[in-house]
């Protein structure tokens, strides 16, 4: 396999394990305490990525919030917040949206094949669009995201996304952050999708921390040999 970046997961679930409720207002799964955690790990990363769904649904900016975190890059000849990635099929995306308008910084979408001439079309003054094969291949964004400067990466779902890193044996760590609420909603996205997993009843995921944050509860995974204590 060819380089390709530290890949960190990150992710918020209810207890029985969803992402939203299903509505269309976004579903708060952490607290402040929780998003200053997110923020120092984004503070540490070369690039974010989410899917296209999740751009659409959350309209999220995906910045380093706090100034000091981001003067401390500019300082270590970094960019002030993360490039920002998105994965698209239809490219159906808002140029104006928050991902594209916010943070100055390097926005990439890796498109499917068939979509690329179109989203070059309504996105390319806001964002580099890259042909990403049919559908977008996991394994090969990677490596080329490393061929782009990307050394750690983190994604921040949905969980089609994650479904896809998971399953492709992708990911060196994974960051589970659990609410203190239920959903019960099956209509809800649960944090993946089916598929086979690396890690099941007999290959166990190495659980490396367990952190208390306030009402929230932040599981770490070692998901590869790869896996860095920062
Ligand atoms: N709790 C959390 O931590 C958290 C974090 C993020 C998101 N969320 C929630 O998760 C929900 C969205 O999750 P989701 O699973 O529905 O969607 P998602 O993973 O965010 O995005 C799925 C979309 O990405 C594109 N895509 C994914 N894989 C692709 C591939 N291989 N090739 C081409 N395109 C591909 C497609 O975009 P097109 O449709 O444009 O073709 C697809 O519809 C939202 O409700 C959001 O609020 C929660």
């Amino acid at each position: 396999m060819a380089d390709r970046p530290y890949i960190l997961l990150s992710c918020g679930t209810s207890i029985d394990g969803y992402l939203d409720n299903g509505s269309e207002h976004r579903l708060m799964l952490s607290n402040d305490a929780d998003l200053d955690r997110v923020d120092e790990v984004r503070a540490g990363c070369d690039a974010i990525l989410v899917g296209a769904a999740t751009v659409r649904a959350d309209n999220p900016r995906l910045v380093v919030r706090d100034r000091l975190r981001r003067e401390k890059r500019v300082a270590n000849g970094l960019p002030p917040t993360p490039a920002k990635v998105t994965v698209t099929g239809h490219a159906q995306l808002d140029p104006r949206a928050r991902f594209f308008r916010t943070g100055g910084n390097e926005k990439l979408v890796y498109c499917a094949s068939a979509a690329v001439t179109g989203a070059r079309e309504r996105l390319g003054q806001v964002a580099t669009v890259i042909d990403g094969g049919e559908p977008v291949e996991m394994t090969r964004m990677s490596e080329d995201l490393y061929t782009r400067g990307v050394r750690r990466l983190m994604v921040e779902g949905g969980g089609r996304i994650h479904t896809q890193f998971l399953t492709a044996g992708l990911a060196d760590e994974l960051h589970l952050v659990i609410a203190p609420f239920f959903v019960g909603d099956s209509r809800a996205r649960r944090f993946v999708e089916d598929g086979r997993f690396p890690w099941h009843p007999d290959r166990h995921a190495e659980l490396v921390d367990v952190r208390r944050i306030d009402d929230v509860v932040l599981l770490r995974y070692a998901l590869s040999q790869r896996f860095q204590w920062d």
